[in-house]
């Protein structure tokens, strides 16, 4: 008999918070994989779901049926309604490990009505002392991965151009009736096989981008990386099919832009609201999703194609196409996020560029209105109130890069680099700079980079690049 778990105050956990003796109600949470089922995946639902209910997302939103009635090719977005005595929903020691493993990343939880008081949920890591032993054992690490992010800064500056180069090409092809992937693939290669995301997505901070192309992949590696960082919180690396399936969704998201008049897409001034262009630029949307459907891609990449400008409240003028929210998958909802964070970071020549720090707060503005608050909220978790490249002034005076972002418990404690100091002076020699082990030091404002330095010189860009640490 399954339990009457109606009266029982559910709460919403990761996976390494579940304990046992807890019992699964809902799992509210499936990584990227689920978008599309495959045979393998249906069967092992069938089995081990025996009697709950998938939420799925079809053409008009979404609906809840019995897991037995899921198939292939059917888009999971949760798992609810678990009959108490599923094994699956008791939880025992080893059943979080390999949930995770299968893709379950939050659920929502009763505590067994016998046990003993609840206990809090266990705070994710402890917070680690500003100045601590522990603080400079974990700067150790963090030096090698920023040393190994500042050795990548120019390899993943001509990646960045040749992948925008074979989007380019891929979209003229297009234009002139062949479709195809090819060069994306070894792009992508290129992107994971060297390691380059982590500084592509710096480069985005701090390089202009055209409206198209180069918005693609940085757009791209940006959500790969925030959505790498959304697993690794969990102390997991990101499945490489699922790694590579997200960078396809962002390099190919714009794809039916290729259907629209060259002038309109590499246009360098801005088209009102309600102009004629600004009505023909919204049909890239049903465009991309048909053109990556004929090309066979997998279905999350055709969703965000499809629908990464439709918006919470869908009056807006900048929702579309017409559809409720509701039809949006989980994946495209972020991606939207990053969307819109790439597009305001991106240099059009009509329109000043926002360092990534003021990005953020636009974007925090915007968190019920536009946004699934939920994404908002990771996002910024994985960018970090000081995004890596922003600009900071500390309260000594100088002024420096951030290499790598805070914890979360200390925001203003990033790993930094010092390149001005207060007296207005460059500075030669550089060293890395961790503020979780100088208690003295932290950041007190984003400067904006583009304002300080000169723009039409590149010369913020300039300067991160010339950082090098003997
Ligand atoms: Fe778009
Ligand atoms: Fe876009």
């Amino acid at each position: 008999m399954a339990e009457n778990a109606d009266n029982l105050p559910r709460r919403t956990l990761k996976h390494h918070q579940l304990r046992p003796g807890m019992t699964i109600q809902e799992i509210t949470e499936l990584s990227f994989s689920y978008a599309t089922l495959d045979a393998e995946t249906v069967r092992f639902l069938k089995a081990n779901f025996k009697g709950a209910s998938g939420v799925l997302i079809g053409n008009s939103g979404r609906e809840t049926v019995p897991i037995a009635q899921v198939k292939e090719l059917d888009q999971l977005e949760a798992i609810v309604d678990l009959p108490g005595d599923l094994i699956i929903a008791k939880v025992a020691l080893g059943l979080p490990e390999s949930l995770y493993k299968r893709g379950f990343l939050e659920f929502k939880v009763t505590d067994s009505p016998d046990a003993p008081a609840a206990e809090e949920p266990e705070p994710e890591a402890p917070a680690i002392a500003v100045g601590s032993d522990e603080a400079k054992r974990a700067y150790q690490e963090r030096l090698i991965q920023v040393k190994t992010f500042l050795e990548t800064v120019n390899p993943a500056l001509e990646s960045r151009d040749r992948a925008s180069n074979v989007i380019e090409e891929m979209m003229d092809r297009g234009r002139a009736g062949h479709f195809s992937s090819k060069g994306v693939e070894s792009a992508i290669e290129e992107v994971t096989g060297q390691n380059l995301g982590s500084a592509m997505q710096a480069i985005a901070g701090l390089k202009n981008s055209d409206q198209t192309y180069a918005h693609c992949v940085d757009m791209s590696v940006i959500l790969q990386g925030c959505y790498t960082d959304l697993l690794e919180q969990s102390g997991k690396k990101v499945d490489d099919l699922v790694g590579r399936l997200i960078l396809v969704s962002g390099f190919m998201h714009d794809i039916g832009k290729s259907k629209l008049p060259k002038e309109i897409i590499d246009s360098t001034v801005a088209f009102a609201p309600d102009s004629k262009e600004r009505i023909i630029l919204r049909n890239h949307v049903t465009y991309g999703a048909q053109i990556l459907s004929d090309m066979g891609m997998h279905k999350a990449a055709i969703d965000v194609a499809h629908y990464h400008h439709v918006k919470k409240d869908t009056s807006l003028l900048a929702s579309y196409p017409d559809v409720p929210f509701d039809v949006v998958p989980s994946m495209v909802r972020f991606a939207a996020v990053v969307d819109v964070y790439q597009a305001l970071i991106g240099r059009r020549s009509y329109k000043k560029n926002w360092v990534p720090g003021k990005a953020i707060d636009y974007i925090l503005k915007r968190r019920n209105s536009e946004f699934d608050e939920r994404m908002v909220d990771r996002f910024v978790a994985s960018m970090g109130k000081y995004p890596v490249v922003s600009l900071i002034r500390l309260n000594t005076g100088d002024l420096a890069y951030v290499l790598m972002i805070a914890p979360k418990e200390h925001p203003e404690r990033p790993v930094v680099s010092i390149i001005e100091n207060a007296q207005g002076e460059m500075i030669t020699h550089h060293e890395i700079l961790d503020l979780m082990v100088e208690p003295d030091i932290y950041a007190t404002e984003v400067v904006d980079h583009y304002e300080h330095y000169n723009e039409t010189e590149d010369q913020a860009f300039r300067i991160f690049q010339s950082i090098e640490i003997s």
